[in-house]
């Protein structure tokens, strides 16, 4: 069976975190995508955070699964030339360098157009163009704060915080890779490529947009309903940081469970959902609030929902999260367990989904990842292990028509 993007070929000039993530999207889907590195160095996650000594650290394996690997030194007058001919012959440039870097290689956007116009070139930086910070470089938690998510994330008495999920980094990989596909899709129209760019600070503004959206409500009444700082507590004119609120308009929290006292992750979510109002008193046994109008709208809630949180607590005392959820999905109310990393590793479910991965790595063995999030009908995606640093030069090259001499040369004077 062939893949959706085969046919596609990639220069995948990026290195950490956001671009590689969207590259390696691609790839899975079925673009050819050669990583262009630095020649004895290579991309620095390969040495970044190694559990294994000399083997590529699983930061780097996480990232590039599906890819192969060529060296060039392109700023070598033979590496720009070996460039040259790969933009010719490919339809997507990737890249997440500092400002500028590109430009200052030698290929600015009018020298790639010129030397294939039907080049899609995407780019990852910091800020956008023309952003009164946009030569500032930026990495995953810098573009958190900048975006709005560190300032409404965390509790209300404590400093902004940083979430544990790539919202600066692979988010933005994702937000590029649908750029990307955009562009492909023009091409088909136009025959003409074109520049992609997607910012850090916007893809993390993207995913906040709720706050922004409360932001607007609290300059006009003055209060967030939904918030724990409403009745009781004082609004200032930003929005505050809501620790784990529900967000929408379904008060949630995080509740204890069974072992809390032992185990950090002894919690489940719960959403009092307003229509699952009457199975929620079923299911903890206060079938008399089901009627009560002090309990039965969100309205008349709004102002004991934190009694009402602790009497579930107590309701949850002697189960663990994965009882309680057992219990509770019965009656078709929003929850899950806090899972822990080792929960997800382990989890069965996402095993079988695909969702984690085991891969075999040339020189570290097996190690786990995550797969496509997002499954086909008519496609099974298959991981393969990342590529050793310049696993895939000379085959490269011999496809871009160099010789075995000419490889040989380019091997000794280091420009691969
Ligand atoms: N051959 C020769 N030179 C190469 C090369 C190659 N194959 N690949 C990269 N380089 C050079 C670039 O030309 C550039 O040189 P220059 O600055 O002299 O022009 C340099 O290596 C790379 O610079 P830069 O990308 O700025 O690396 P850095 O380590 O200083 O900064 C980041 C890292 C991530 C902060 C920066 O790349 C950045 O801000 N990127 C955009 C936002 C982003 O993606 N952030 C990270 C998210 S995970």
């Amino acid at each position: 069976m062939t893949k959706p993007l085969e046919g596609i070929k990639i220069i995948d000039f990026t290195h950490v975190q956001a671009g590689p993530a969207c590259t390696q999207l691609l790839a899975w889907y079925g673009a050819d995508v050669i990583k262009v590195e630095r020649p004895g160095a290579g991309d620095v996650t390969r040495s970044q955070l190694r559990d294994i000594p000399g083997a590529d650290a699983l930061y780097f394996t996480m990232l590039n699964s599906n890819k192969r690997s060529l060296t060039l030194d392109t700023k070598t007058a033979e590496g720009k030339e070996v460039l040259e001919r790969l933009i010719k012959e490919s339809d997507v440039l990737v890249e997440n360098f500092g400002p500028g870097a590109l430009d200052r290689m030698g290929f600015s956007w009018d020298r790639i157009k010129e030397l294939n116009p039907g080049m899609i070139v995407a780019s990852v930086k910091g800020f956008s163009d023309g952003h009164h910070y946009q030569d500032l470089k930026v990495y995953e938690n810098v573009a958190q704060c900048a975006g709005g998510a560190a300032s409404t994330t965390g509790f209300w008495d404590g400093p902004p915080t940083v979430s544990a999920a790539a919202l600066g980094d692979s988010n933005t990989g994702m937000h590029l890779a649908i750029g990307i596909l955009t562009a492909l899709m023009a091409r088909t129209k136009t025959g003409k490529g074109q520049k992609v760019a997607v910012s850090m600070q916007d893809s993390v503004l993207n995913l906040c947009r709720v706050k922004l959206r409360d932001q607007q409500r609290l300059d006009r009444v003055g209060y967030l309903e939904e918030y724990p700082q409403y009745p009781h507590g004082k609004f200032t004119d930003v929005v505050p940081r809501g620790g784990n609120a529900g967000g929408g308009g379904q008060p949630g929290w995080v509740l204890k469970c069974k072992g809390w006292e032992t185990d950090p992750n002894a919690y489940i979510y719960f959403t009092i959902q307003g229509h699952a109002w009457a199975p929620i008193c079923k299911a903890l046994g206060r079938e008399e609030w089901i009627d009560d109008p002090a309990y039965n709208t969100a309205e008349a809630r709004q102002d004991k929902i934190f009694d009402i949180f602790a009497i579930i607590e107590d309701w949850l005392k002697d189960k663990t999260k994965f009882e309680a959820v057992d219990i509770l999905r019965k009656y078709d109310i929003p929850c899950a367990p806090v899972l822990s990393m080792k929960e997800i590793a382990n989890d069965p479910s996402l095993r079988a989904s695909g969702t984690v991965v085991e891969v075999d790595h040339k020189v570290r063995g097996k190690y786990l990842t995550v797969g496509s999030p997002i499954k086909f009908s008519d496609m099974t995606v298959e991981v393969t292990g990342s590529p050793l640093l310049g696993e895939h030069t000379d085959e490269v090259l011999a496809q871009l028509g160099y010789s075995k001499d000419q490889i040989a040369a380019m091997h000794q004077a280091k420009v691969v």
